[in-house]
């Protein structure tokens, strides 16, 4: 038997109903913010992540899904392509590849899988999914002010009060800028100098190439050592700390709660400022429920022009998760208002006559067969969930009134065609 490859799964009715209600609250939260969708490639040049993303971060360096391009054409053979392992990257290439600002384009949400090669546990996939939202643009859009980034957290508030997600957190940081980055790095490499020999192969690595994502490691024995190193919120430029200020006295008006964690720094190179995550207690070990933050250089690091901007993603799986635990996604599955059951020959094109008709008035209708004996479409009916049955047979075709049966009650009555649609909505 062929399965699922490990990391991927199939995602099923009941379940699917609650994928469609986030996504669906999302969607109505992002219009109320004029945020408008951007769908990009699932695959990309592998440079645009490396550039974008990070050579030195886990997700460049060992959870991509890359590949070769077999392409025939010169242009293409032996080109580097990558699964998108998140789509920020994507988002600026196009923004870069459009003019997107000569459009006025400037808030953009996107919905979709993305592909790390991470080992598989609960909330963690190698096919995932993101629902994200990017604000970009030239500085004199006012891209760069701090009010772009409490907007970004307090519509972010809006929509997991509006999923009903209670007891989440939101962690904040600033994580300063590149003036910031030299003299903060200088400082970690000095306190790392005399410890990261004892520390794990990777941070021993990351103490000469990149010393900031030492802050990533998830190595017990190397934590109590990383807490003692100096913190980007001590190397704050006044701008920096300027804007950090701002950022939380928005939030504190606008009445969004957070807490301050200067440990966080994020997985991914591009973040400049405000950096953040929220999360959920009832999640267990994978329990960030999004993450995001502020990348002013990335649109130039990828060849396009200054454009400040802030954004995040949120983990729809984790989201889902966490709504399971309080509601059931049975309740929001779609059911049948009306099971339509033709009684004998010929009448599977009287059925659908009819079933054309309701599914006109909105009415969901599910189809038997005329082969069925009126014992199965019962049987049927009501394992599908409908409420009512509509017998479909000669005599009632003849009679233009059709027997409709409350399955919930046993009542059946006689209605004339005509009458169908207001009886079954009723
Ligand atoms: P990220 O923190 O790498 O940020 O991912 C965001 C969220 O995606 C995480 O908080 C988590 O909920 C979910 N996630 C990540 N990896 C997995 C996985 N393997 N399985 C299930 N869920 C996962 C980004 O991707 C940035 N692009 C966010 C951003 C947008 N920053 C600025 N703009």
């Amino acid at each position: 038997m062929i399965k699922a490859v490990r990391g991927t799964r199939d995602l099923l009715p009941p379940d699917t109903a609650l994928w469609n209600f986030v996504e669906s609250a999302a969607r109505d939260v992002f219009r109320a913010y004029n945020f408008q969708e951007i769908r990009t490639p699932i695959f990309e040049s592998t440079e645009l992540f490396a550039r974008g993303v990070g050579e030195e971060t886990d997700i460049v360096s060992k959870e991509m899904f890359t590949w070769e391009d077999r392409g025939r054409a010169e242009s293409e053979k032996g080109n580097s392509l990558t699964l998108r392992p998140e789509n920020t990257a994507g988002v600026v290439r196009a923004y870069i590849e459009h003019k997107l600002w000569d459009h006025g384009l400037n808030k953009l949400y996107y919905i979709g899988p993305q592909f790390r090669r991470e080992r598989p546990q609960k909330g963690r996939y190698r096919q995932f999914y993101q629902i994200g939202a990017e604000a970009i643009g030239p500085a004199s859009a006012g891209s760069e002010s701090p009010a772009r980034d409490a907007e970004v957290l307090e519509m972010l508030a809006t929509l997991l009060d509006r999923l009903g997600i209670a007891g989440w957190n939101l962690e904040l940081n600033s994580v300063g800028c590149l003036n910031d980055r030299a003299a903060f790095n200088d400082a970690l490499r000095k306190a790392l100098e005399p410890v990261v020999g004892k520390m794990c192969t990777d941070c021993q690595r990351r103490a000469v190439t990149n010393p900031l994502r030492v802050f990533d490691c998830k190595v017990p024995a190397d934590q109590p050592i990383i807490d003692t190193l100096p913190r980007i919120s001590q190397f704050l430029d006044e701008a920096c700390h300027t804007h950090f200020e701002a950022v939380k006295e928005i939030l504190t008006k606008v009445g969004v709660p957070f807490t301050l964690n200067d440990r966080l720094v994020r997985g991914l190179d591009y973040y400049t400022r405000t950096a953040f995550e929220f999360t959920h207690g009832a999640l267990g070990a994978q329990n960030a429920i999004l993450g995001g933050g502020r990348y002013d250089g990335l649109s130039e690091s990828l060849g396009g022009p200054a454009a400040p901007g802030i954004g995040f993603a949120i983990g729809e799986d984790r989201i889902v998760m966490s709504l399971q635990e309080s509601s059931t996604a049975e309740s929001m599955l779609t059911k049948p208002d009306v099971y339509l059951a033709p009684l004998g020959a010929g009448m599977n094109a009287q059925a659908a006559r009819l079933a054309r008709e309701l599914r006109r008035h909105d009415i969901v209708v599910d189809l038997g067969d005329e082969t069925f004996r009126l014992k199965k479409s019962f049987e049927t009916a009501t394992k599908a969930g409908a409420k009512y049955i509509l017998i479909v047979g000669e005599n009632e075709v003849k009679a233009d009134a059709f027997a409709l049966k409350n399955l919930a009650t046993g009542e059946q009555v006689s209605v004339p065609r005509a009458d169908l649609p207001n009886k079954i909505r009723e």
